[in-house]
């Protein structure tokens, strides 16, 4: 498989055609932004620690029944997978109070929630990413409700595979985005799963172990993700 011409270039990846029918090559690259990009630099290996966390968190996920875009790695950046229409939704599941919802509401940030919330913002850098509800979605018609129910569903299985699997690692899974894209009738997990787009706190510490680090400038950004990655991809029993 070769690849082929440049199809879009987001803030932090890259995507490529490909000789093969329905499949594009994902490019992790080493540019990280913050605040809608007012915040911007190019941190040596982050697009590396974000692509290998990204492949074993969707190889997780299909092994436990989500569908994924995720075929393979083709080297540390690259990643081949499958030719999705998007959906330009950001699909957000908190856990735990932090972030936007804290600085929005009266909440106070670390307070767990009852049960996993869904928040849903339109995919518009334009109008920088409002957030939408069901009837506003269904309104401008970016999903039949048959997929906004089954989007809810995926969502909320990620977050308990998820969740359980970085809990045996010592981590909180605080909140995190994903994305979702169609192939006919069929919904996949899209886009990446990565430490720019996860908050997670380190049970015995509490510090942040992700983009937290970077927007807040609490310490050295690319250490801390790359021992998180290890720590995720290479459980300690798993380490030589
Ligand atoms: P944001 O950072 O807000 O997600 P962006 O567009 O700048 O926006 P990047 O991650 O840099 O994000 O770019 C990757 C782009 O590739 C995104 O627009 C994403 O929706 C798209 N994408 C991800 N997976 C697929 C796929 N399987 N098929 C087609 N497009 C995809
Ligand atoms: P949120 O608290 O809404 O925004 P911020 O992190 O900017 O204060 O983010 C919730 C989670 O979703 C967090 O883990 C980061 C992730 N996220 C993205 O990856 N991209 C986005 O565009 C947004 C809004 C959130």
């Amino acid at each position: 498989m070769k690849q082929k011409d440049l199809l879009y270039k987001g803030k932090a990846k890259s995507v490529f055609n490909t000789s093969a029918k329905g499949k594009l090559i994902v490019e992790f690259r080493d540019d990280i932004t913050a605040f809608d990009g007012g915040k911007k630099d190019v941190l040596k290996n982050k697009g590396k620690y974000n692509a290998e966390v990204s492949a074993f968190f969707f190889d997780y996920l299909e092994r436990n029944g989500v569908k994924t875009h995720f075929f393979t790695m083709l080297d540390p950046h690259r990643m081949v997978v499958r030719k999705l229409e998007m959906i330009p939704l950001e699909v957000i599941v908190r856990n735990i109070a932090a972030g936007s919802i804290v600085r929005n509401y009266p909440l106070k940030e670390g307070t767990p929630f009852a049960h996993p919330l869904i928040v849903i913002d339109y995919k518009d850098d334009a109008r920088h990413d409002p957030m939408l509800n069901d009837e506003i979605i269904l309104a401008l018609k970016l999903v039949t409700p048959t997929e906004l129910k089954k989007i809810k569903e995926m969502a909320l299985k990620v977050n308990r595979l998820l969740s359980m699997l970085l809990a045996a690692q010592g981590i909180t899974l605080v909140d995190f985005k994903i994305e979702f894209g169609r192939q006919g009738r069929t919904i996949y997990l899209g886009d990446e799963i990565s430490m720019d787009s996860m908050r997670l706190w380190d049970k015995k510490t509490g510090g942040s172990l992700d983009k937290d680090v970077y927007r807040f400038e609490k310490g050295d950004v690319m250490a801390i993700y790359h021992k998180v990655a290890e720590r995720i991809t290479k459980p300690m029993n798993k380490r030589r």
